[in-house]
């Protein structure tokens, strides 16, 4: 028996490595040799429906494909013909994640596609026989990441996840994700950068910059209008083409055409009545025709429809791919409703891709990235990502007489690195904010350490959490309750009282923007009672992926840290932050309004997932996040843009290279630290463009730039450059970007409602800077179009009643 064993697992090996080797002796053409339409008119139909398909979750290749497929038990080579072990075999070709096929007969190579967001996914001990782990560093979440408004240091975090990538063997990284952050209960919004298009834009092509300068692939998802995960699989995002074109499509069109991504996936909802994955008008004219984009199209794992309809869109790549999807495109062929030959555009993209990945180079993979270096990467994105919500009286940095801090709060014990699904961060351990303070050098109280650490395990124990899920089940457990008796005995021993507050949301749900719990609120107030009675501090820090709600508690508190989900060194962070070795350098890359009833999308966006509608009217239109707030005079509790710092800047010296524009304009200003600490400032560009016949917001982000790390006194000259497409608007009724004529005002400001310069430069005659086609029209009238109409009140095709605020907008507008 056992000699029968190793006999087939021979023969097996020896089928392979003919089958891998028997390529370079064939007179067949060969990718990376021979161009590569020749390839393709080489493969078989059923060879190239098993390229366009994915393998799918069964790994069963197609019957009558001559793949090579190391699925097959005993095979331990790869389709290079290098012996792996097993282990790494299955870090390569890992069960569950994306890998496309590879034809040996004609050198085409398979690709492995992985994860992601914060962090590489593998699982770190695939081979429970081996002693060997393969951990990955978690990096901070994309909404940290677009926090330090910091493209160079966001590049050299992708170099790392980049880095990662290569070293485990996997070609391609399913990150970064940016769509926006349309309301705050969205789930995924840790996994996208801002509420803005053009920082989510530039922070994205940073980090495509530095993922694909390691040799690897990312993939920019979820192409588009993913903003709610209630009904992922089905909704419609019914949505005003203008606001399409200046918020949903804008951060991707600025990733594409300033990083050239090897790969965009679609995502799982419809936009205007059709899945994105089946949208023509998205993927053909938009982004190949207009955009210019020759990278791959892919769909998102297992999403709902029809594989004819995804490939005659223009997704080239349907994932993770299923045997259902090949019967489908098959039956198509037979029966004419595909030609074979509208395949081999999709191939094409397919094989170029192919040709760039490590595993085609013949790369190997060391399985040891160097994960010390890549830790200190992520420390230094933390350090750069949190922002400094509140600071009374300086509370902080703590000053040298504190020696111990009391640490309230399960979440002082556990610090979420990122929030869950698909985008979590996974590592080896993630520092809590107890054992970063401990690390810095503060006592802590024993006793609160020693109750909440027992409360924290005896919650995992209870809930049977493995490694995975204990990401959630902390932070998702109910506060431990404290008496104020309890409270006060820690007074005497202890200088400042810290509070962590961690909020998890995440894949599959819309669990953002949970309001703090009577548990939490109430800690937070006795501690803030029973600390102040007694002359003492209370610092609040912030565990969360998102906007939360603050403004109902946060008067108790003396300052409050934003450390966001900032991967698994955010303890130290903390630490470095409260004993003022790090000063605070983040801004919010997204609006933290006061109540959730103030959210532009509120009403639109499902209350109750159980009998959510299947459309959702993103009635606001361009009105999302600041551009709301600041245009109807609605208050926020922290305004897009903002964070304090220990010293303080003073903007100077505004200048304009002319007050006429005609083709580019550059700005510059100076920024002085003028405090009595080092630091770092993020200066914001807004302009106000002039309004003729459509409204405009108030004013909107067009560029920003951060200082290096300014010694007090020390000043930095910052430029900005505008072009012709910054000042413009979309006019939907000629599908235009269109720069109105009359006066533009430049305002820098340290957020956006804190202007501290203003300039003005005119446009002398209207420009209409680039004429689109008209496409991705919604099937029912959105407020911009009622809006120039004079209508104010309208029921749409469902019957949802439609308020258009042109009056208000009159009424607000500054
Ligand atoms: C997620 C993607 C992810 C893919 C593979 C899907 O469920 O939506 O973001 O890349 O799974 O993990």
């Amino acid at each position: 028996m056992r000699a029968e064993k190793i006999l087939i697992v021979g023969l097996l090996l020896l089928t392979a490595q003919i089958l891998i080797t028997s390529c370079s002796s064939s007179s067949q053409p060969q990718l990376g040799k021979d161009k590569v339409k020749d390839v393709i008119a080489s493969f078989t139909l059923e060879e190239k429906i098993a390229l366009i398909v994915g393998v799918g979750d069964g790994k069963t290749p197609p019957p009558g494909v001559p793949v090579f497929n190391p699925y097959i038990g005993g095979i331990s080579i790869d389709d290079n013909g290098r012996t792996l072990k097993p282990d790494e075999k299955m870090l390569r070709f890992p069960r569950n994640e994306g890998y496309i096929w590879s034809i040996p007969r004609l050198g085409v190579k398979s690709t492995t596609m992985h994860g992601a967001g914060a962090s590489l996914t593998i699982d770190p001990h695939p081979d429970i026989s081996s002693s060997q782990y393969y951990y990955v560093t978690a990096f901070p979440t994309a909404t940290s990441l677009a926090a330090t408004w910091n493209n160079d240091l966001v590049k050299k975090v992708g170099e790392a996840l980049g880095n990662e990538t290569l070293e485990y063997g996997i070609d391609v990284l399913l990150a970064p994700g940016l769509n926006i952050h349309r309301n705050p209960k969205c789930g995924r919004n840790f996994e996208y950068c801002s509420e803005d298009p053009l920082l989510s834009g530039k922070i994205t092509s940073a980090m495509v910059r530095g993922i694909q300068s390691m040799g690897v692939g990312a993939s920019i998802k979820h192409f588009a209008a993913n903003n709610q995960e209630t009904k992922r699989r089905t909704y419609n995002a019914i949505i005003s083409q203008r606001a399409l074109r200046e918020i949903y499509l804008r951060g991707f069109e600025i990733a594409v055409k300033e990083s050239n991504p090897w790969a965009i996936m679609t995502s799982y909802n419809k936009l205007n009545g059709f899945y994105t994955a089946e949208s023509p008008e998205l993927l053909s004219t938009v982004v190949r025709q207009e955009w210019g984009y020759d990278g791959l199209i892919i769909t998102d794992w297992s999403g709902w429809g029809s594989a004819v309809a995804k490939i005659r869109a223009g997704n080239n790549l349907l994932m993770p791919g299923s045997q259902p999807e090949r019967n489908e495109l098959l039956l198509a062929l037979k029966n004419g409703l595909l030609d074979e030959k509208s395949l081999d555009k999709h191939l094409k993209y397919i094989l170029e891709l192919k040709l760039k990945t490590p595993r085609f180079r013949g790369y190997t993979p060391s399985l040891t990235p160097d994960l010390a270096a890549h830790a200190a990467v992520s420390r230094e994105a933390a350090s750069e990502a949190m922002v400094l919500l509140k600071n009374s009286n300086s509370t902080l940095p703590l000053s040298k007489e504190v020696k111990t801090l009391a640490l309230f709060s399960k979440a002082s014990y556990f610090f979420a690195a990122s929030g869950t699904g698909s985008g979590e961060g996974k590592a080896k351990h993630t520092v809590s904010v107890n054992e970063g303070v401990k690390k810095a050098g503060f006592e802590v109280v024993k006793y609160l350490e020693d109750t909440y650490s027992k409360f924290n395990a005896d919650v995992l124990v209870n809930s049977k959490a493995n490694d995975y899920l204990k990401r959630r089940v902390i932070p998702q457990h109910p506060e431990m309750p404290m008496s104020k008796a309890t409270i006060a005995q820690q007074v005497s021993v202890s200088d400042v009282a810290i509070i962590t507050i961690g909020k998890v949301s995440g894949e599959g749900q819309d669990n953002g923007y949970e309001p703090l719990s009577e548990a939490e609120v109430t800690l937070i107030r006795d501690v803030s009672e029973v600390y102040h009675a007694d002359g003492k501090k209370v610092v609040v820090v912030l565990n969360v992926g998102a906007a939360i709600e603050i403004a109902s508690w946060r008067d108790y508190a003396d300052a409050i840290l934003l450390a966001w989900q900032t991967g698994q060194e955010g303890g130290h962070v903390v630490a470095d932050i409260l004993k003022g070795d790090i000063n605070p350098s983040g801004k919010l890359p997204t609006s933290f309004p006061i109540a959730y009833a103030d959210v532009p999308s509120a009403k639109t966006f499902p209350a109750d997932p159980a009998n959510a509608p299947e459309n959702s009217f993103y009635n606001e239109g361009i009105y999302v996040g600041y551009r709301y707030y600041n245009t109807f005079g609605v208050p926020t509790a922290y305004e897009f843009g903002y964070g304090l710092s220990y010293t303080t800047f003073e903007y100077s010296d505004l200048k304009l290279s002319s007050t006429s524009f005609s083709n580019k304009l550059s700005v510059t200003v100076n920024v002085k630290n003028t405090g009595k600490m080092a630091g770092k400032e993020v200066a914001q560009l807004y302009l106000a463009a002039p309004t003729t016949s459509i409204e405009k917001p108030v004013h909107e982000l067009k560029g920003y730039a951060k200082t290096s790390l300014l010694k007090p006194g020390e000043s930095e000259s910052l430029t900005f450059e505008l072009d012709r497409r910054s000042l413009t608007s979309f006019y939907s009724g000629i599908s235009s970007w269109v720069a109105d004529e009359g006066s533009y005002e430049v305002r820098i400001g340290a957020s956006s409602k804190d202007i501290r310069l203003k300039a003005s430069f005119s446009v002398s005659k209207r420009i209409i800077v680039e004429k689109l086609n008209d496409v991705l029209y919604p099937n029912v009238m959105l407020q911009e179009e009622l809006s120039s109409a004079g209508i104010t009140r309208y029921k749409n095709s469902v019957g949802d009643e439609i308020t258009v605020r042109e009056a208000d907008v009159k009424a607000n507008k500054k």
